[in-house]
């Protein structure tokens, strides 16, 4: 039995500990929302779909689904206290409602799980790049040396495994002491530190000659080519982004002390987040075009246009260093939220210490990571559905699993808990609350189930 299991959700406490501030959870959400996602993801996706269209859809995607789901999320981890599962399970029997809600609280275990073994691979290649960076490699090279460096990565199952390995095994070692030594200190370096080098970055893509060009491609909506299949993928880039569908928000949210404003707290971190994936792109872009690259070529974008920036730059191979080890940070506090909710879930329900939960995850994790590793390389022609292991991965976690765990989340805080409950978290039923609350029950579900279903081509299209 938890000794925290008050009646009165105001009373209960968590078994983990809780943040020392409000600036704290602040800055570990913002922690696990600023990462891969940004500045590896973001200008990807954003090029192979085409660019203005997504990029609008994105934004949309962040405003109207993503802020009313991380709400949800937060406010039903600080009722529950517990990790997902149990907080859902414990929410649905007070709402006199379903237990069986915890099975969303699963699937995002179970999702979490996924995208870390193929988030900690990318984690291990942007240590590959510090290393790389730090030797003075990237200096005064041009693009096709570059691509021969990535590609000889890429190649190589054991180089790519092992940085795979140190990456897990750092994750591992935060998440075993506890997210909340450490992590915010970290944080709280690492993204002031980012932002700047992002603007320093951001004035070399405007003197590159091809800053317009990246902007038009940014910004100039087509929105006669958008498939569904690119506005499922810029809804599921929203919720990567964000960090949320999973529990991850759920599980630091049950860390939150009982006065902090929710609203406010989730407006500051989609707001920071979202400045820095704009900023990667503007950077990303004009590079992409000022070196003849292609746009749409894929996951290697940025570690191809990155490095071509640093090679020709003044002062390069130290701020490419610093550049890679802030990317190495970013990914690693978000890579502990990831693996929060299940080490949470196996403390409180086999009663283990978190380093023996965090060292069991983290080794499922971390053997998992080997059908993202092998990708590359040796099963590259192992495909199916979605192509490569990665691919599928990618497309399973973030286009489906992640929409589809936020769907069930705002429907839960929507329409599962009742009304005085949710105003109680949130502060009051004033203009917010019920902005909030007219997302969550209508526009969010709704608009992730109709997304889905278009994607499909179940829906008939009118045009
Ligand atoms: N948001 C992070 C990024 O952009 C990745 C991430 C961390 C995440 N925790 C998550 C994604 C939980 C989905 C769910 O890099």
């Amino acid at each position: 039995m938890l000794s925290n299991q008050s009646a009165d959700p105001a009373k209960r406490t968590s078994l983990h500990g809780h943040w020392s501030s409000r600036m704290a959870f602040i800055l570990a959400v913002t922690g696990s929302a600023v990462g891969l996602g940004n500045v590896w993801k973001f200008p990807y996706v954003t090029g192979q779909n085409g660019g203005g269209a997504f990029v609008l859809i994105y934004l949309a995607c962040v405003a109207i689904i993503g802020m009313p789901v991380m709400m949800s999320e937060i406010l039903m981890g600080r009722r529950g206290r517990r990790n997902p599962i149990a907080t859902m399970k414990l929410l649905g029997a007070e709402e006199g409602k379903s237990t069986n809600w915890s099975l969303v609280g699963a699937m995002g275990i179970v999702a979490g799980v996924l995208i870390l073994s193929y988030y900690s691979v990318v984690g291990g290649w942007t240590l590959f790049y510090v290393m790389k960076s730090a030797v003075g490699t990237f200096h005064a090279i041009g693009p096709g040396e570059i691509t021969d460096i990535r590609n000889g990565f890429l190649g190589s199952w054991s180089m790519v495994g092992l940085f795979h390995t140190i990456f897990m095994a750092l994750t591992i070692f935060v998440v075993a002491r506890g997210v909340e030594r450490g992590l915010e200190q970290a944080v709280r370096f690492m993204v002031p530190a980012l932002l700047l080098l992002m603007i320093v970055l951001l004035g070399y893509a405007i003197s590159s000659g091809h800053f317009d060009e990246g902007l038009a491609f940014m910004f100039r909506p087509d929105f006669d080519s958008l498939t569904w299949n690119s506005v499922l993928a810029a809804m599921g880039q929203a919720f990567f982004t964000l960090s949320i569908g999973m529990g991850a928000v759920m599980a630091y949210g049950a860390y939150l002390p009982e006065e902090t404003s929710i609203s406010g707290a989730s407006a500051a971190v989609a707001l920071s987040d979202t400045v820095i994936a704009i900023l990667a792109g503007l950077v990303i872009f004009p590079l992409v075009f000022a070196n003849d690259l292609d746009p749409a070529d894929g996951p290697g974008l940025v570690f191809i246009t990155l490095p071509l920036a640093f090679s020709q730059m003044a002062g390069g191979v130290f701020f490419s260093t610093v550049f890679f080890v802030l990317l190495t940070f970013a990914a690693w506090t978000s890579a502990i939220s990831l693996m929060e909710p299940a080490v949470a879930w196996i403390v409180e329900k086999f009663n283990r210490t978190r380093a023996q939960a965090a060292v069991l995850i983290g080794l499922l994790i971390w053997a998992t990571g080997f059908g993202t590793v092998l990708s590359f390389n040796v099963l590259a022609n192992f495909r199916f559905w979605r192509g490569t292991i990665f691919d599928n991965l990618d497309h399973l976690t973030i286009n489906i699993m992640l929409p589809l765990g936020g769907m069930l989340i705002v429907i839960f805080a929507g329409w599962v808990m009742c009304r005085n409950s949710t105003a109680d978290e949130l502060g009051g039923s004033g203009a917010v609350y019920r902005l909030w609350r007219f997302l969550a029950r209508i526009v969010a579900p709704i608009g992730i189930l109709f997304v889905f279903l278009k994607a499909v081509g179940l829906l008939p299209s009118l045009t």
